[in-house]
């Protein structure tokens, strides 16, 4: 047998709400991951502030330790991930990383947005990359988006709701009349928020995530004091409902937009959206980025914008680029990696939904008690009917909404009603996917 080759061993600073689901998530697709990136992930080092503190995840007393130090310092340890928070320490630590030709990745937006042009110079003399997939947007791959697929052009816009904890509270506020505070409470206890939410509400961590977008869409770190930043503090139910009376939903809006002559404007501000917009139906924890591209044109990228598992899923992928870059893994940057964990495909016959179920049947009494025997017959329950009162002489259009059953019942029922004498088109049916 071929050499495996050598595990990944990683570093992990921090074992807050992020911390913990990298350390959770690696553990359960450790397999899944190995056969895509063609190495083992191996966590060699946790450092956290209190080693005896209790933790939602287990993790090995021994693996644990107070001091950052011993991470660098581990000559066996090929990869820190920084999710410590806040900026003084964390600069610290991957200037350290780096220096030792240890590979970064980190979820902490302040960090670059204040240190980016510094800390990306010492990569590029070390050789050594930084990941950032996780600082932008929770588990929306929007970083390697605007680094990788959408490389050939130049953006000409971003708009992007990008913070979720505001979000969150904003359409709390808007569908529960919550207040502002028992709204951020909640987001808090679901994990969303920053260690000092001030961040959340005062716009800046929307703005720190505007910086890196819009640094990496323009080649140069953009400043802090350049930008303009205004929170949600100010938004009250009152605006919320005139906004939507008029037609409109306020959202704390990220813009990000060239102008002909090379300006740059950088904002984040709650803004009113028009109702019909994509973007007014972007709730909760959710985020999204409108990037509109010279050549692609407009996309649109939407996921969960916080929380635990969002975050460490892009964590992770910024590990299996970093198992990449060390080399040893074969063919599997080539496109395609063959991997046999996902079972088989399923026979259509086999698929379940519900239906809609349109007939155009004789007038005559008796005709549903027909249908509706041949759905019974095959076990299939009917949850609504509508009769339109006006139709041609003679004819009658039935509509059925029907329970879930298989397609391949569903297409048998089909048969049977199709064959009725009092049927009098050939049946529309429809699946109704429930999103
Ligand atoms: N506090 C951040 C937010 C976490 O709510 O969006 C993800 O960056």
């Amino acid at each position: 047998m071929a050499d495996q080759p050598k595990p990944l061993r990683i570093g992990l600073a921090g074992l807050g709400n992020v911390g913990a689901g990298v350390y959770k998530n690696l553990l359960k697709n450790r397999s899944l991951l190995q056969e895509r990136t063609g190495r083992a992930m191996e966590i060699r080092k946790v450092a956290v502030r209190n080693p005896s503190k209790p933790r939602t995840v287990a993790v090995p007393d021994e693996l644990l330790t107070a001091n950052l130090d011993d991470l660098i310092e581990d000559g066996e340890i090929d990869i820190i991930v920084e999710l410590i928070g806040g900026i003084d320490q964390a600069f610290t630590l991957v200037k350290s990383a780096l220096e030792r030709k240890k590979i970064v990745v980190t979820g902490n937006k302040a960090l670059l947005a204040e240190h980016g042009k510094e800390l990306f110079a010492l990569a590029e003399k070390q050789k050594t990359p930084i990941y950032f997939e996780a600082a932008v947007a929770g588990g929306i791959p929007i970083i390697k988006t605007v680094q990788e697929s959408l490389v050939g052009n130049r953006i000409d816009s971003m708009i992007g709701i990008i913070n979720g904890t505001s979000n969150y509270i904003l359409t709390r506020m808007a569908e529960e009349g919550l207040d502002y505070p028992e709204a951020l409470k909640e987001a808090q206890d679901l994990g969303y928020a920053e260690a000092d939410p001030a961040l959340d509400v005062n716009g800046w961590d929307a703005a720190h995530k505007a910086i890196i977008l819009a640094s990496l869409s323009y080649g140069f770190w953009l400043r802090a004091e350049d930008i303009y930043v205004e929170g949600i503090q100010d938004v009250s139910l009152v605006d919320i409902l005139f906004a939507d009376s008029l037609g409109y939903t306020i959202k704390l809006l990220a813009v990000i937009r060239l102008d002909e002559s090379g300006g740059i404007e950088v904002r984040v501000q709650p803004s009113l959206i028009s109702n019909g917009h994509i973007l007014a139906s972007v709730n909760g924890v959710f985020n999204a980025i409108l990037v509109n591209g010279d050549v692609v044109g407009e996309t649109l990228f939407y996921g969960s914008g916080a929380g635990q598992d969002p975050t460490s899923s892009s964590v992770i992928s910024d590990l299996a680029d970093a198992a990449a870059r060390l080399g040893d893994c074969g063919g599997r940057r080539t496109g395609f990696v063959p991997h046999g964990l996902y079972g088989q495909p399923v026979a259509i016959d086999d698929t379940v939904s519900e239906y809609y179920l349109r007939l155009q049947v004789a007038d005559n009494p008796g005709v549903l008690a027909q249908i509706a025997t041949v759905l019974g017959n095959l076990d299939i329950g009917i949850s609504s009917m509508i009769q339109p009162e006006e139709h041609e002489e003679g004819i009658a259009p039935i509509v059925l909404m029907l329970h879930y059953a298989t397609f391949g019942r569903m297409k048998e029922a089909l048969r049977q009603i199709a064959d009725l004498d009092c049927v009098r088109a050939q049946p529309v049916l429809m699946r109704v996917e429930s999103l």
